[in-house]
């Protein structure tokens, strides 16, 4: 009752601070700390950067490979549009609304619409997660850069299955190469986070990502004449639901969160700084349809090459590293297309890491009072020392295996499968139930009228609903 008066209070009281913002007076809503993007493109673009990136090109497809192929490809989906995209906009929603790091965030709006500070507690998972995430991401992404000095030097040329599987194997099992490429990568990606350049990055994601594009189209070309094509299409889009488990839709709906990035504050913690006109649900879904789009590509040109050759779909990690040379090995002008993919790849796996150490440095400068620079060392460290336990998990401690795996395999389940739909419920939850409507109405198109009554019964219902099931039905309570 009493939650509901102030909810009533503030709520008029946000119309007549509109109206007096709309006639001219002072906007009484809260800025951001950071400064905000130049324009809806610029926010955009940054959401798509922090979306596309290895999650698209190197995991979907093995993710897709290892759970079985077109009913993982099915659940995905549905739990992309059901659950991923409303999760999506609550976000940016509570971003723009807190207009502080994740955390921050949360307490305050935690604060303003229940009376409980408690709600800080998902961005503290938020924190937790992308820890988890970038300690691996950097590694991976570290292959990827070393793999645009392979194709740079034509090493795909002239090669077959045997000795492109080999070249990986050899790689990944250097801890003290791959450990190498780990650090240059999050040495490039401390220093863009300490140097704030993040947001002048938007330039650089307007040619990149389109260039990816391109050359995934390329690619496609060739696919489409590998002689697997049509085995690849049978594998992506014909549904067996006979062979899924509980353990593969929780990984489906995992990797949805990880896909999109929501569930961890990233997305929140780049609202913070979006302009208040900018349309939340159109930004979300325009992001939501290319991360999928360039997601499905990939698929559809690693499966062929797969099939072409004889390799296993369920090959894991490697799966990318072992399918794409091949197609440059064979290709003309191979090299060039080559090291071009491996350095856009790169670029889209940077602007990712970025957004994975964004909620957690600027909770850190703004509660510990550190300089942007020290912030972003201290984190970056830490995250840094972290990775080296997945560089070794495909070598020295590969055979240290104990829950889901190696270390590598922990931290991914954890973070994807766990935290960030754990975050994810957390978010829709607050957005959906505690927040009160003439809040989240007044943020998310108040015009749009019918979007926003999709959005209040997905993030009410669909989403909280589904991810509970999800997560019970893995733990095996159906059975
Ligand atoms: N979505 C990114 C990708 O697909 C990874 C990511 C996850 C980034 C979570 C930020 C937060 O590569």
């Amino acid at each position: 009752m009493f939650v509901r008066l102030i909810c009533l209070t503030l709520g008029n009281f946000r119309t007549v601070t509109k109206r007096m913002a709309n006639s001219g007076a002072t906007n009484s809503r809260r800025s951001s700390l950071h400064g905000n993007w130049s324009s809806k493109l610029a926010f955009i673009l940054a959401v798509t950067g922090a979306a596309v990136g290895l999650g698209n090109i190197w995991k979907f497809p093995y993710m897709v490979g290892v759970n079985g192929g077109g009913a993982f490809v099915v659940i995905y989906l549905v739990c992309v549009f059901a659950i991923g995209l409303p999760i999506m906009m609550s976000e940016i929603m509570l971003g723009r609304r807190g207009r502080r790091n994740p955390i921050a965030t949360m307490r305050i709006l935690g604060e303003e619409e229940a009376g409980q500070r408690r709600w800080a507690l998902v961005g503290i998972v938020g924190v937790v997660a992308g820890f988890l995430i970038l300690s691996f991401y950097s590694v991976i992404a570290g292959w990827t850069v070393a793999y645009v000095f392979k194709a740079a030097t034509n090493a795909f040329a002239n090669t077959d299955v045997t000795t492109i599987s080999e070249m990986f194997d050899t790689f990944v099992g250097n801890p003290f190469v791959i450990g190498f490429w780990h650090t240059a990568f999050m040495t490039v990606t401390v220093t863009l986070v300490a140097l704030g350049v993040e947001r002048g990055l938007e330039k650089a994601v307007r040619i990149m990502m389109p260039a990816l594009l391109a050359l995934l189209l390329i690619l496609l070309g060739y696919a489409v004449n590998s002689g697997g094509f049509a085995q690849a299409l049978k594998f992506l889009f014909e549904p067996d639901f006979s062979k899924v488990n509980g353990e593969i839709v929780l990984s489906a709906m995992g990797h949805a969160f990880f896909t999109l990035s929501v569930g961890m504050g990233s997305v929140m913690a780049y609202g913070a700084y979006l302009p208040q006109e900018a349309s939340i649900a159109q930004t979300s879904i325009a992001v939501v349809i290319a991360d999928t789009l360039i997601a499905i590509l990939a698929g559809l040109v690693v499966f062929p090459i797969v099939f072409a050759n004889g390799l296993n779909p369920a090959e894991g990690p490697g799966l990318v590293f072992q399918t794409l040379p091949l197609a440059f090995g064979q290709l003309a002008g191979g090299g060039l297309f080559g090291t071009l993919f491996f350095l856009l790849l790169s670029f889209a796996a940077l602007t990712s890491a970025i957004s994975l150490m964004e909620p957690t440095v600027a909770w850190v400068i703004e509660s510990y009072r550190l300089s942007r620079r020290a912030a972003a060392f201290v984190v970056g460290f830490i995250i840094w020392a972290l990775g080296i336990l997945t560089v070794l998990s495909f070598s020295t401690l590969k055979n240290a295996t104990i829950f889901k795996g190696t270390f590598f395999d922990n931290f991914d389940y954890l973070a994807s499968n766990i935290l960030l739909p754990l975050g994810g419920l957390l978010i829709t939850v607050f957005a959906g139930w505690v927040m009160c409507s003439n809040s989240s109405s007044d943020e998310l198109d108040p015009a749009a009228g019918y979007i926003y009554k999709a959005w209040r019964l997905l993030a009410r219902f669909v989403a909280p609903v589904a991810v509970l099931i999800v997560f019970l039905n893995a733990i095996g309570v159906f059975e």
